[in-house]
């Protein structure tokens, strides 16, 4: 079975004692790919380093929406210079996020607005963090032309379609495997096979059975596995599937 982690953050400090032994495990577990994403510049830097190291790591550079204050001119240049890297297939993580308010709101937008822009000028997709601030996402989206995904969707069924109008795709992670996470599951139902990803976020969003524990790519599996219990498939079904789509999304070659 082969699987791709379309979101993880294995540059993170959490991951500094065994990030070796976490990658092993991970290419132990079936992955062919793992999408490291960037937050800042610094570890968009250390997303590079790491798809440099690794064959089936890639790297996504971008400023998450807690520090779209940073996002200056020279920032930008240097996220433009690193993107060029070819073993960077997306813009990210941007975006928009209401519920922490790390950022002042009209910074944020700005800050959006700018590495949408640099992902058009690259013909990039964008992996984009969306939490409380749905309309103001779309809204921005709507304007833009390319490609990309809600990573982690926590939108629920409702907002789907407006989600796959946009031509996104829809990256489930971790909670998909929580008892009490319905609407996230009938959602992973809905979505049609070719718009799914799976994804960690690690190290957050452990699924169930790790949940408390540090997440790593290897437990993609769990959020693969409660997508085709939710579905009524094969988890070898959804594994190809969002394999597929991930090649597909961030051109990476057919593996
Ligand atoms: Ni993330």
């Amino acid at each position: 079975m082969r699987l791709v982690d379309s979101h993880a953050h294995l540059d993170f400090g959490q991951f500094d004692a065994d990030r070796t032994a976490v990658i092993d495990r991970a290419r132990d577990a079936g992955l062919v790919a793992v999408l490291n994403v960037g937050t800042d510049l610094a570890s968009s830097r250390a997303a590079v380093a790491l798809a440099e190291q690794y064959d089936f790591i890639y790297a996504a550079v971008g400023v998450h929406p807690h520090d779209a204050k940073t996002v200056t001119p020279a920032v930008l240049d240097a996220l433009r210079s690193l993107a060029r890297h070819p073993k960077v297939v997306a813009i990210g993580e941007i975006g928009l996020d209401y519920y922490r308010d790390r950022s002042p709101r009209p910074v944020q937008r700005r800050a959006f607005a700018d590495q949408l822009a640099l992902a058009s000028e690259l013909t990039l997709p964008v992996v984009v963090h969306s939490r409380d601030a749905h309309d103001d996402v779309l809204t921005a989206l709507k304007g833009w032309n390319g490609a990309g995904v809600f990573h982690s969707y926590a939108a629920g069924p409702g907002r789907l379609e407006e989600v796959l109008a946009l031509g996104f795709y829809v990256g489930v992670s971790g909670p998909v495997t929580f008892p009490n996470a319905e609407a996230l599951r009938a959602a992973a139902r809905q979505a049609p096979p070719e718009r799914l990803l799976v994804e960690t976020d690690c190290p957050f969003l452990t699924p169930v059975p790790h949940r408390g524990q540090r997440n790593e790519p290897a437990y993609v599996q769990y959020v693969a596995q409660a997508i085709a219990r939710a579905r009524g498939e094969h988890i070898e079904m959804v594994a190809e599937a969002t394999t597929r789509n991930a090649c597909r999304l961030f051109g990476i070659e057919s593996l």
